[in-house]
């Protein structure tokens, strides 16, 4: 493992390995999730370049910025375990975004109009403008991206084609507690209690999933919502039964069994989410 705090270190370098080379960015507090990503890349790649970059334009809520997980120590010593060649880009923010901390405006396809895009403004605008940097600077064969944040996924999906980018995305399946519970960074703030109701979020999901061939996304809707209600500390933002490419809502009359189901639920201050393949 070799780390690089400069990207034109890292070009330089890169630039003698041999391809394939897979990306996996990353904002830290690394877990199984992140882990799988960058094993997948082992598996695929000659070079694996893992980058841990808390990206401040993607952050539409300061508290959040500032409370962001960091442990760059604990996050090597977890890379440095798997075995292959990986490169570590832990850049300061004025090496990625030079003196001007501020998105681009990227064509997203209309993809961030829903769901996560519509609750935190500006969140995909500052992801794809970190992701296309990512890209056009290190031009990697393959980056790897987890379903868990499956509009991300597609989003970024949608502007690596719409930029003619040289990089396959590939997305790869959510890692689940042994309850259910999507791995998250966020995860580490829940108290216990609020760890346990946590679990209540895939059980939603799974939940609407064993009803989706026998009712109509309305009442598959207010049956959700019943099912939360049940949990005073575990608040529903929102839950959405879309079509797994446009991310567009599924007509309240359709069978609902061919969409992605996603939720957002609060517990206390944190704000989790997830999504199941309705089928
Ligand atoms: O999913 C994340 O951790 C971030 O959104 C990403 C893709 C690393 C961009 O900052």
């Amino acid at each position: 493992m070799k780390v690089f705090h400069t990207s034109q270190s890292l070009v330089e370098h890169l630039s003698k390995e041999t391809r394939p080379i897979g990306m996996v960015p990353t904002m830290g507090a690394l877990h199984l999730g992140h882990l799988s990503l960058i094993e997948r890349a082992l598996s695929e790649n000659q070079t694996v370049l893992v980058s841990i970059f808390i990206n401040p334009t993607q952050f539409d809520n300061k508290a959040d910025l500032e409370n962001y997980p960091i442990n760059i120590e604990t996050d090597l010593k977890k890379i440095e375990q798997l075995p292959g060649k990986i490169f570590v880009y832990t850049p300061k923010v004025k090496d990625v975004y030079g003196n001007l901390v501020a998105s681009k405006s990227i064509d997203l396809g209309g993809l961030d109009q829903v769901m996560e895009g519509k609750k935190r403004s500006g969140h995909f605008q500052g992801v794809a403008t970190v992701v296309v940097h990512f890209l056009k600077v290190f031009t990697p064969n393959h980056a790897y991206f987890g379903e868990k944040d499956f509009q991300q996924l597609r989003i970024i999906e949608h502007i690596t084609q719409s930029l003619k980018l040289n990089t396959e995305i590939i997305g790869c399946p959510i890692i689940r507690e042994r309850d259910g519970l999507a791995m998250s960074s966020r995860n580490n703030f829940l108290s216990s209690d609020q760890r346990k109701l946590a679990s209540k979020i895939f059980k939603g999901l799974k939940f609407a999933k064993s009803n989706a061939k026998k009712e109509s996304y309305n009442t598959l809707k207010k049956m959700v919502m019943d099912f939360f209600e049940k949990y005073d500390e575990l608040n529903l933002d929102y839950f959405t039964i879309a079509h797994p490419k446009t991310l567009k809502e599924v007509d309240l009359k359709e069978p609902v069994d061919l969409g992605r189901g996603f939720i957002a639920a609060y517990l206390g201050k944190i704000r989790l989410i997830d999504n199941l393949d309705m089928s």
